[in-house]
């Protein structure tokens, strides 16, 4: 097979910036998907209708004029959320989801939630109207182990999150460990899980391999071999609970290549190129449409895209960096040929 055409697909979770890297990086996402999920943790985070949709203005500005990509906006949880703000916003179809960030969990998140129970009757209100809960399922206790916070979090949290809400709607995101994707598979339809192209390909060794690899850090932190290939056993399963979510998070080379390195993976140039390389490897190309277009608007109530894309055995060259001198973002595969190519 040297040509591969599914349906239009959706990124359910991206971080599209602000400012001057909003506009060197929208068109990636933009090129790739027809909707995407747009994380909040911006600096000031995103809260309030309003604030989401003056940053969907900003991303449409970003955008060549005309272009049919659509934007699902999120609010970004905090102790003080305003429940009347949020179901306002989603009833009104600005907002699509809220995220929960605890704080200090990964980048923008100190004003996240530091207890659980103080967002709880936000989470009410999301229940009863339906509105997703998108989750950064990990805890911050400096005393648990960094590859131990994606379990923690489960045991600790999500189980009494569940047994408060269980109707609530909640999307697990980026998950890392056969723990995840054995809960996932464990729960009852409302919730569900997204997976990035990165941890379906490397392990926690790709961060030390002869030295240390600071465009492999990201958050949650990739974790041994075993639970990767349970990972990649669901992503490419066909089960509709898994479905795709880049996590695409760029930050400057010189941020990444630091004494203190920010995390996250610039994946968006080759996102789908980087899923069809997993897919093939596992036997698993019928599936990608499932996975890519299908199970995440299905699961979010959205209805399905109507367009195609192709990808093309011919090969995609990815260069070291986009831009120039101190805005250069290192991208996922960088300097590499992958198999798959985004045509159309
Ligand atoms: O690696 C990550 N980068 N993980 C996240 O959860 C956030 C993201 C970012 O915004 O930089
Ligand atoms: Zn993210």
């Amino acid at each position: 097979m040297d040509s591969l055409i599914i349906r239009t697909p959706d990124d359910f979770h991206v971080h599209l910036r602000d400012g001057g890297m909003l506009g060197a990086v929208a068109v990636f996402t933009a090129r790739q998907f027809g909707r995407a999920i747009v994380m909040p943790n911006l600096e000031p985070p995103v809260i309030t209708t309003e604030q989401a949709l003056d940053y969907k203005s900003r991303i449409a500005a970003a955008l060549p004029a005309g272009s049919a990509f659509v934007p699902l906006m999120t609010s970004y949880l905090t102790e003080d959320s305003d429940s009347d703000d949020i179901e306002r916003g989603f009833v009104e179809g600005v907002l699509t989801a809220c995220k929960l960030y605890p704080a200090g969990a990964t980048t923008n998140s100190s004003r996240g939630v530091r207890e659980i129970e103080k967002v709880y009757p936000v989470l009410a209100v999301m229940e009863r109207i339906g509105m997703p809960l998108l989750i950064h399922g990990e805890v911050t206790d400096p005393e648990i182990d960094i590859f131990d916070r994606e379990a923690v979090f489960i045991e600790r949290i999500l189980t009494k999150l569940i047994a408060a809400f269980p109707a609530l709607k909640i999307v697990l995101e980026h998950i890392t460990t056969s723990d995840g994707v054995g809960f996932i598979e464990a729960s009852g339809g409302n919730i569900a899980a997204t997976i990035t192209p990165h941890h379906l390909e490397f392990n926690r060794n790709a961060m030390f391999q002869g030295g240390f690899r600071p465009h492999f850090y990201c958050l949650p932190i990739a974790k041994r071999e075993s639970h990767r290939l349970a990972v990649r056993r669901a992503a490419t399963s066909g089960s509709a609970k898994f479905f795709l979510g880049t996590d695409s998070a760029p930050h400057r080379q010189g941020a990444k290549e630091s004494a203190c390195g920010c995390a996250g993976v610039f994946n968006a140039p080759c996102a789908l190129e980087s899923y069809a390389k997993t897919f093939e490897e596992e036997n698993a190309l019928h599936h990608l449409e499932a996975f890519a277009s299908v199970s995440g608007a299905t699961f979010y109530g959205l209805p399905l895209n109507e367009g195609t894309i192709t990808l093309e055995r011919s090969g995609c060259d990815i260069p070291f960096t986009y831009g120039e001198g101190a805005d250069a973002v290192v991208p996922f595969h960088a300097g590499e040929t992958l198999a798959w190519k985004l045509i159309s």
